[in-house]
């Protein structure tokens, strides 16, 4: 059995479809079955992370996991269940913004993607961890925008990043996971071209048939307006890491290539299959 942690977002989500189209046995684990709308030949189990007498009966039976953590969630109590089920595999989507080999990491971001990592390190477990940095869901942010004007206002126009497709990120999870073969290796996750956040808006307004264009704001003001209803630490770590990404390209590497057999889906193929988001 698989079982998909994160089920009901962005990467769990692609991911328990990819399991599925595999015919191999899936289960999804979240808080409201309810509301999951999973494919109907998943597992869709009721668990919740902050509660681990939840946990033993979600875990049963699993032979390997993907692990998508929502940002500060403590996952001590799910390693502890899963050496318990005898969990032989964890695949952790992890971030690009951790700095290898560092024993204290430069942002509350990349060290509490590190402190996980650890804390799976030492579990036992076999591993695998894919890192990725601004994956191209984060231009789901601007749908708001969109729906008043062809206009978006956004801090750092000019930085660059290799966005990677969810769809891509799901398929490597899924290989990894069901073939296994890639136990201790951490693997960069990117698309397949470096391009800056005003050539994203370029292309999402070609898909979208709309004249869009990209206003360039001083990060400052939307960094404070945006702390007063985000963690300030947070939101201070991806202004960070944003800033870094001016004024040179991201880099791309054959990653997902390598392990998927085809090459990464590109911006605009990201754009095409999310034109339903930016039309609501
Ligand atoms: N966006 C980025 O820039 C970026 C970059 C690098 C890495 N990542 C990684 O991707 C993660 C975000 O992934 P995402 O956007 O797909 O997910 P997300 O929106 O951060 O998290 C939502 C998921 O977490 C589950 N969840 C939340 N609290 C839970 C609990 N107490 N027990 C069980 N499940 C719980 C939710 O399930 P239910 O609501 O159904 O229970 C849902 O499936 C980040 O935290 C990071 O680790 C993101």
């Amino acid at each position: 059995m698989y079982l998909v942690i994160g089920a009901t977002a962005h990467f769990g989500r692609q991911a328990v479809e990819e399991l599925v189209a595999t015919g191999a046995p899936v289960r999804a684990l979240t808080r409201t079955p309810e509301r999951a709308g999973l494919p109907a030949e998943a597992e869709v189990v009721r668990a919740d992370l902050t509660k681990p007498e939840t946990l033993p009966a979600a875990l049963t039976d699993v032979e390997a996991a993907i692990l998508v953590l929502q940002y500060g969630m403590d996952v001590a109590p799910l390693l502890d269940a899963a050496i318990r089920a005898g969990v032989q595999r964890l695949v952790f989507l992890t971030s690009g913004a951790v700095v290898p080999d560092a024993e204290q990491q430069p942002d509350v971001i990349a060290q509490y993607h590190r402190d996980v990592e650890r804390a799976i390190e030492a579990s036992g477990i076999e591993w695998t961890f894919l890192r990725l940095l601004f994956p191209a869901i984060n231009s789901l942010a601007f749908a708001m925008q969109l729906q008043g004007g062809d206009v978006i206002r956004a801090p750092y126009a000019d930085a660059a990043f290799s966005a990677v497709h969810e769809r891509d990120v799901a398929e490597v999870a899924v290989r990894i996971l069901t073939e296994g073969g890639h136990a201790g290796r951490t693997y960069d996750l990117t698309g397949p071209e470096s391009l800056t956040q005003t050539q994203q808006v370029s292309i999402l307004g070609s898909a979208l048939e709309r004249p869009l264009t990209i206003e360039d704001l001083d990060p400052q003001p939307v960094l404070e307006q945006m702390s007063q209803f985000m963690d300030p630490e947070f939101v201070a770590a991806l202004f960070g890491l944003m800033a870094q990404t001016v004024g040179k390209p991201a880099p791309v590497n054959g990653v997902v290539e390598q392990i998927t057999g085809h090459p990464a889906r590109t911006y605009a193929q990201w754009a095409a299959d999310h034109r339903a988001d930016f039309e609501g």
